[in-house]
């Protein structure tokens, strides 16, 4: 039997990302960010260093990064402290070719208090196969199986402050896409009968050179086509007004706006974010 193909509506959600294009997002202000607790896993990169830039600037409390090298991660607080004195810099290691730093660094989130937004956007493209010890293809762990890994831990923490008893807006969870994925989808194929696996078919070693070429976007849509799943599971998020208090004076402080947001008590989940 022939692999089954994805029709690429299915992979590439066109009209999620139309909608979310054509969406007015107000630039981050201030008002929204002020006295808030930001985590941008994979800071060091070109993207999230420059989020830490901007986001430092919006009066935040505490910018968390997350980082598999945290000397580079300490680099990149130690550029912002000067002019940024009342912010809280801390740098977590995080190494995604890794579940069982993966759990730590959960763990490390479930133990801390209120994260107010966290931002997924590790990366890498490699122009060879390479198996992490747990025994993948390192894009697929990376952008995929480890985020997933590290979702479903922290689920649970989201969920809950998604229900702040002192009306605080819920948590924003944030991972960055990539249009790779239109790119990709035509490629994209099930595999011939349900017993085979299609994670096992992405994980061969001996991947022909197109297909090595194209596993950043399968794990990209991969990634994505799992969130929305994840999304579509969880209860509707709770109607947020103003805030009733913040640990800020400023009490009235909206949902952070992020690109590619998504609440965990909501039912959005396209893709979004900048794209290669
Ligand atoms: N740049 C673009 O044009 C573009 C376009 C579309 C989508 N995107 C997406 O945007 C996000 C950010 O992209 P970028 O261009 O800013 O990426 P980047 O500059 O290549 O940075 C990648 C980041 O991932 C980290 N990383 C790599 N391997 C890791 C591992 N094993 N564990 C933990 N972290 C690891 C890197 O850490 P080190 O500093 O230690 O290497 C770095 O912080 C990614 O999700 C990417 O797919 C980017």
């Amino acid at each position: 039997m022939p692999p089954a193909k994805v029709p690429t509506s299915e992979a590439y959600p066109l009209k999620a990302w139309r909608r979310q294009a054509k969406s007015k997002l107000a630039p981050p202000t201030p008002a929204a960010y002020e006295g808030k607790t930001v985590l941008l896993v994979g800071a060091t990169g070109v993207i999230l260093s420059d989020a830490a830039r901007i986001l430092s600037n919006l009066k935040i409390d505490t910018l968390i990064f997350g980082v598999r090298n945290v000397k580079k991660g300490e680099a990149l607080a130690d550029t912002l402290r000067p002019k940024h004195a009342d912010v809280d810099f801390k740098t977590w290691e995080i190494d995604l070719f890794s579940f069982e730093s993966v759990k730590k660094f959960a763990a490390m989130i479930n133990d801390y208090g209120r994260i107010d937004a966290i931002v997924m956007g590790s990366a890498i493209m490699n122009e060879e196969t390479k198996m992490t010890k747990d025994g993948w293809e390192e894009t697929l762990q990376l952008v995929h199986l480890s985020a997933a890994l590290l979702f479903a831990l922290i689920l649970p923490k989201l969920l809950a402050h998604a229900e702040d008893p002192t009306g605080l807006p819920p948590v924003v969870l944030s991972n960055v896409s990539s249009l790779s994925i239109r790119s990709t989808s035509p490629f994209l194929k099930l595999p011939a009968t349900p017993a085979e696996s299609y994670l096992g078919h992405l994980n061969r070693a001996d991947a022909t050179a197109t297909e090595r070429r194209n596993q950043y976007g399968y794990a990209k849509i991969l990634q994505t086509c799992w969130l929305r799943d994840l999304c579509a599971r969880l209860p509707p998020a709770p109607a947020t007004g103003p805030s009733r208090s913040t640990r800020s004076t400023r009490a009235s402080a909206p949902r952070p706006s992020a690109s590619s947001a998504s609440s965990p008590r909501s039912s959005c989940c396209g893709p979004a974010g900048p794209s290669r």
